[in-house]
């Protein structure tokens, strides 16, 4: 990877200005009782035979100082240490785990480092497997696309045992954090705008990396959703940025994905590198102990982010780096990532009685407990196998990886049915840079990957094509540049061609962590291409490379055809020719919504209604919610996407229309394929609470089902509302609900009226 993505955070960590906060908890209740209550015995004899430095060591994560280059390449150079220092670490009892290392050998070396210790306590060892492993999966915001979680569990299952055959006990992921600004780089490795979506995604990625066996299972990896919490909301999109959000928006947005991870199980969690309303989320009592321990009973691990600790200083919240300590562990983190702050002031923060022995035991008891459960104290090299044959891309796993690519690709639009195109018989221009760059396919998060022979969408062309000498592969034009004789260059390769498909989009640099960018829209050097190519007139198909939603006021109307393509990893190019060559339909959907202009972000179907809403978006009407350019609408809303068949919705049957307290409704609808081309629809069931005593989205997703619908076939779709599903936060910041009238959609994206009907909550 690149040098910027080394250094780009040295500016952040830089000291900042030191504010006095000194009103903060100091004597913090103790975890429950209950956390104590499941801890084994030998472990409550650990901790009492452990001095406080190998107590601080237990809470003290690092960087792999072997295979430094992976760490690197995602976090800024920070605390490095050389491989004997930190064996000699490990040895004196001082280190609990080390990350983003894939080297079996190096996790074999340490863990015999870990058994010559005073205690033998084990390694943990952690990594940033967020879409794959050395076999790259879709992003996760194109996985989520999918709208499948079966399909997530799938692929986080493999990578999971794809990084457990290396020794691998813990993923930093999954990353559930809702994103509605596209500005911020980060929405990439997640799931989208929406809560119910993202709930399903991190429900199922938790179950996936854990499997299902127990995290003894040495094929098991512990969770952790991430990042806790409200890290998507930074404000204007910029990554680290401060967030200011209501506790009511945090109960109602930000919180339930977290909460679904932690129902299906996963252990850890990140607290975010943002502030929210003021309070650091690496200091943050409230979220960290009231909330997270308190009101959901977490017992796992709370880790910071990296050296997010530390950042506590640059925040103006803490004076220095003991302070930072104090105020970390204070607030509920267990375990520092990074900073080796727990490590240096840890021992004299308890011995002068500014943390109580009770606070660090409490977070040294929940990290041995999950070294327990992962089955560590029974063999420390369950997942330490290096003469165990290979599971890395083994070729079901690649098989997973086009599978997973295809059910992606989200068709946006097709004009004249210009999809599919035929293997054979037709010349074909592919054209942008896109179209040759295996490393831009991979997507952001792929320190592993084992693959350098790729597959773009060039190499994925040849293999699909009955006659690979009728493609044309062009450049066109850099991502940012212009290539000298480029676009002529294109223009004559255009002419020459039946069809044009246009590979472009962002690279790979362009989203991710620290990767926030101002306008969402394809750069200006590639628009310029796309229109010079499709004033030649033949029919164009873009295929998008992102990892945002994009603006695509400009670029749609020069197309007869678009598809999202994201980061579609190891399979990237034979998956989408899956779709673009019709041997499978394209099947996803939109799991943020693409908005017409980059300046209507932050955009998201679920917004609110105001108190003008725009009676019609088409008009220009004055004093309405509305920009002067641009509807408040999207251009491609939220779950749109086409199929190769032709749906046709009918027969809306929501029985008495009467959802009884304790009851249920039954909402059926009738969807039918009436064209000629088998298909599979994604379902959806919208809601929107008409009066209540808080302010109600205009419309929210509230289940969906993914059909297939053979040419001339016809299902009836059933969908079950039940009162929790209409749930609120209230003005006492508790859920409830409201009897009354509601509006009701099965549809096939938001923002389109699909069936609409309308039902009473009774009381
Ligand atoms: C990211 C985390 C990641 C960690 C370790 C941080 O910069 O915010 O998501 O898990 O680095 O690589």
């Amino acid at each position: 990877m690149t040098q910027h993505r080394i250094t780009r955070r040295q500016l952040l960590t830089a000291a900042g200005a030191a504010t006095l906060l000194s009103q903060l908890p100091m004597g913090l209740a103790l975890g429950r009782a209950r956390d104590g209550a499941k801890t084994p015995a030998f472990i409550d004899d650990l901790i009492g035979r452990m001095s406080l430095v190998e107590k601080a060591g237990q809470l003290t994560l690092m960087a792999s100082a072997s295979q430094n280059g992976a760490a690197a390449a995602a976090n800024p150079i920070s605390n490095t240490s050389a491989v004997s220092a930190q064996v000699a670490a490990v040895k004196a009892g001082q280190l609990t785990g080390v990350f983003n290392s894939s080297n079996v050998l190096w996790h074999e070396r340490l863990q015999k480092a870990a058994m010559q210790s005073r205690l033998k306590i084990p390694m943990l060892f952690a990594a940033d497997v967020i879409h794959g492993f050395t076999t790259v999966f879709p992003v996760p915001l194109g996985e989520a696309a999918s709208f499948e979680p079966e399909l997530a569990r799938r692929t986080a299952r493999a990578a999971a045992m794809e990084a457990a055959a290396v020794g691998i006990d813990w993923t930093f992921a999954p990353m559930v954090d809702i994103a509605r600004d596209a500005r911020w780089g980060r929405g990439v490795e997640g799931s989208g705008e929406d809560v119910l979506l993202g709930r399903r995604m991190a429900a199922a990625r938790v179950h996936g990396f854990q499997g299902e066996r127990g995290l003894a299972d040495p094929e098991a990896v512990v969770a952790c959703p991430k990042h806790f919490c409200a890290y998507g909301a930074a404000e204007g999109g910029l990554d680290y940025n401060t967030t200011d959000v209501s506790e009511r928006v945090l109960r109602q947005t930000y919180f339930p994905p977290f909460q679904a991870g932690f129902d299906a199980g996963a252990m850890t969690t990140m607290a975010s590198f943002n502030e929210i309303s003021g309070i650091p989320a690496t200091a943050n009592h409230w979220l960290l102990d009231d909330v997270l321990r308190g009101e959901w009973d977490f017992t796992g691990v709370v880790v910071s982010d990296y050296t997010g600790d530390e950042e506590l200083i640059a925040h103006g919240f803490a004076r220095d780096g003991r302070d930072a300590a104090r105020l970390a562990i204070l607030a509920g983190v267990d375990m520092s990532m990074q900073s080796a702050l727990y490590l240096k002031h840890l021992p004299s923060l308890v011995e002068s009685g500014e943390v109580r022995m009770a606070v660090v035991d409490r977070s040294v008891r929940r990290v041995l407990q999950l070294k327990a459960q992962l089955g560590l104290f029974d063999d420390p090299f369950r997942r330490i196998k290096p003469s165990a044959p290979s599971r890395q891309r083994l070729p079901e796993t690649l098989e997973l990886a086009r599978e997973a690519a295809r059910k992606s690709v989200v068709l946006l639009k097709n004009e004249d049915d210009v999809l599919p195109l035929r293997t054979s018989g037709q010349r074909i221009a592919l054209i942008g840079p896109l179209a040759q760059d295996w490393d831009s396919t991979k997507g952001p998060w792929t320190l592993f990957e084992g693959d350098d022979t790729g597959s773009d969408l060039a190499t994925g062309m040849k293999q699909t094509l009955a006659d690979p000498s009728l493609l044309q592969v062009v450049a066109g034009c850099g991502y940012q540049k212009p290539l000298a004789g480029g676009v002529q260059e294109a223009v004559a390769a255009a002419r020459a061609a039946d069809v044009v498909v246009m590979a472009i989009g962002e690279s790979r640099d362009d989203s991710g962590e620290a990767r926030s960018r101002t306008s969402i829209t394809v750069p200006q050097v590639q628009q310029d291409l796309l229109d010079a190519v499709a004033a030649t007139g033949k029919p164009v198909v873009v295929v998008l490379g992102n990892g945002r939603a994009l603006a695509l006021g400009k670029l749609a109307p020069k197309a007869q055809a678009v598809l999202v393509g994201w980061y579609l990893g190891s399979r990237s190019g034979l998956g989408l020719c899956d779709v673009l060559f019709g041997a499978h339909g394209p099947s996803a959907r939109l799991p943020v919504s693409f908005p017409r202009e980059s300046g209507q972000v932050p955009y998201y179907y679920d917004h609110k209604t105001t108190g003008r809403p725009d009676p019609e978006p088409e008009k220009l009407s004055p004093f309405k919610t509305r920009y002067m350019t641009a509807p408040n609408s999207a251009l491609f809303p939220f779950g749109h996407g086409l199929t190769y068949g032709r749906m046709e919705y009918g027969g809306l049957d929501i029985g008495d229309g009467r959802l009884p307290a304790d009851g249920a409704l039954t909402v059926r609808a009738t969807i039918s394929n009436r064209g000629s081309r088998a298909a599979e629809e994604v379902v959806q069931l919208y809601v929107h609470d008409r009066v209540a005593s808080i302010t109600r989205p205009v419309q929210e997703l509230k289940d969906f089902r993914k059909i297939r619908l053979e040419p001339g076939a016809s299902a009836q779709v059933e969908f079950t509302l039940r009162r929790a599903d209409l749930l609120f936060i209230g003005q006492d910041l508790k859920p409830t609900v409201e009897p009354g009238l509601f509006d009701v959609w099965v549809a096939p994206s938001a923002e389109v009226d699909g069936l609409h009907g309308t039902f009473e909550l009774l009381g």
